[in-house]
């Protein structure tokens, strides 16, 4: 089984009662998390798709606080190094099995530099398996056609998809991408957390069902169970 928790923008917690994972923790700063105090959060693992602030957030604080691992391609993972926390060190198109599951980082076509501006990388998507489902992250991204091969690689259960446009896919970009990646069920990401990617959720919701795939819009800080 798996609890998966939206904390807002690209901010996820899965639990599969034995371990926690949070994706891309932006917390501090964030005027949609429903959690304003990044010490209430407990996490065992943490997964990072790029450098950016909206997406390294907290991750060094969490990391410390929870002696928590950082999960993130070679460039971040040293920098989460040099910053004293312990850091596993991945690449595109390469997985790994962790404790949790087996973890894949995919292509994404965005940038990837650090809050400081230095270079983090190639920025990434991600591909984990954990609770006997499999999520597909894709941190942020354009729309790109090789997301016709992850989904015919991998039997994606939850697609997790920015929709805010301006520096991600927009809501019709994001609809071809879940035609793309075909996947059990979609939720969307990256929108409304500032005035410059706004996005209508529920017209996503209708795009998507319009196409035949199941679509679910999450509050800040909810929680579904799988
Ligand atoms: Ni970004
Ligand atoms: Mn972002």
């Amino acid at each position: 089984m798996l609890k998966l928790t939206y904390l807002s923008h690209s901010t996820f917690i899965l639990d599969d009662n034995n371990y926690k994972l949070i994706i891309d923790p932006f917390i501090t700063g964030n005027p949609t998390c429903p959690i304003q105090n990044v010490n209430d959060i407990k996490v065992d693992f943490i997964v990072l798709t790029h450098g950016h602030g909206d997406h390294l957030g907290d991750a060094f604080t969490l990391a410390k606080n929870n002696d928590a691992l950082i999960i993130a391609v070679n460039e971040l993972a040293n920098y989460a190094a040099e910053n004293g926390c312990k850091a596993h060190n991945m690449h595109i198109g390469g997985g790994y099995n962790f404790p949790f599951g087996r973890l894949k980082f995919t292509i994404a076509h965005h940038g990837s530099s650090s809050p400081d501006g230095r270079y983090m990388g190639e920025p990434a998507g991600v591909v984990l398996s954990m609770g006997n489902k499999t999520i597909y992250h894709t941190g942020d991204t354009g729309l790109f056609l090789d997301m016709k091969l992850i989904g015919e690689m991998n039997n994606i259960d939850i697609f997790l998809v920015p929709i805010g446009d301006n520096f991600t896919m927009g809501i019709d970009d994001a609809v071809k991408a879940v035609e793309f990646v075909n996947p059990g069920l979609t939720i969307p990401m990256h929108y409304n957390t500032f005035p410059i990617i706004p996005a209508d959720p529920k017209e996503f919701q209708k795009k998507v069902e319009a196409i035949g795939k199941k679509c679910r819009v999450m509050e800040y800080g909810e929680t579904l169970n799988f």
